[in-house]
């Protein structure tokens, strides 16, 4: 199977996942990049079981208003049931590395309003020790050489994202050479810099559940 067969796989995965818990007034998290855009796909064809959807970046919610499927402001909407998402590199405990598409920030803000997060990948993501991935860090542009300077203290080789503008108007910073052994300590240490909005590290909050695409058929995790 090709990676995209995979994806989609997961993405019908994914369907059959929440499809017996959703009632009308549902409304669902959804993230950001190819393997989710194949899961707003197939959610469309659902869009009359569900009330709509909060979304991750504004790729999203335009993907999702093109389907016809209603999307709300996070703020006015309470905790969500399920965020369903890719991931970048996903290790054996769930945590992950994301914003390979610039859209950390909202992705993390939205994850942490879900009851479940339920991660959509193929199997070239899943990972024993994640890093290999270079880590994005979401920065305000004036800190963007302060943060790279301290990124290299813990071990980065850090270069930033030219010409990528985030959905919130910060900039990113790609940490390349970064052997994450304690996702959670890294999550934080790099949060903990002055200019930093977040890091692409989801530790703190990881997945609930992988549905993962692999030659074998798509396994749960
Ligand atoms: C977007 O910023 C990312 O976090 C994506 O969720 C991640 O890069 C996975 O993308 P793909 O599904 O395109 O591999």
């Amino acid at each position: 199977m090709t990676q995209d067969e995979l994806k989609d796989a997961v993405a019908a995965a994914a369907i059959d996942e929440i499809r017996p818990r959703l009632e009308r007034d549902t409304i669902l998290g959804v993230g950001t990049g190819s393997t989710a855009n194949l899961f707003i796909d197939r959610l469309a064809e659902l869009r009359h079981e569900f009330q709509g959807a909060v979304a991750s970046s504004e790729a999203t919610a335009k993907r999702l208003r093109q389907h016809g499927i209603e999307v709300f402001e996070l703020n006015s909407t309470g905790t969500l049931p399920f965020y369903i998402d890719g991931a970048d590199e996903i290790d054996l405990e769930l945590r992950m590395i994301k914003g390979g598409g610039a859209a950390l920030t909202r992705e993390k803000i939205v994850a942490a309003c879900a009851e479940r997060f339920i991660c959509i990948a193929d199997a070239s993501k899943r990972v024993a020790t994640l890093g290999g991935f270079p880590l994005p860090v979401e920065v305000i542009p004036m800190a963007r050489s302060y943060v790279a300077r301290e990124l290299v203290k813990l071990g980065a080789d850090p270069v930033y994202r030219e010409g990528v503008v985030t959905d919130n108007g910060n900039q990113i910073i790609d940490c390349y050479e970064l052997m994450i052994e304690d996702p959670l300590a890294m999550e934080a240490r790099i949060n903990a810099i002055v200019g930093v909005v977040t890091n692409g590290l989801f530790a703190a909050r990881g997945a609930d559940v992988l549905l993962l695409g692999t030659e074998d058929g798509v396994k749960r995790f």
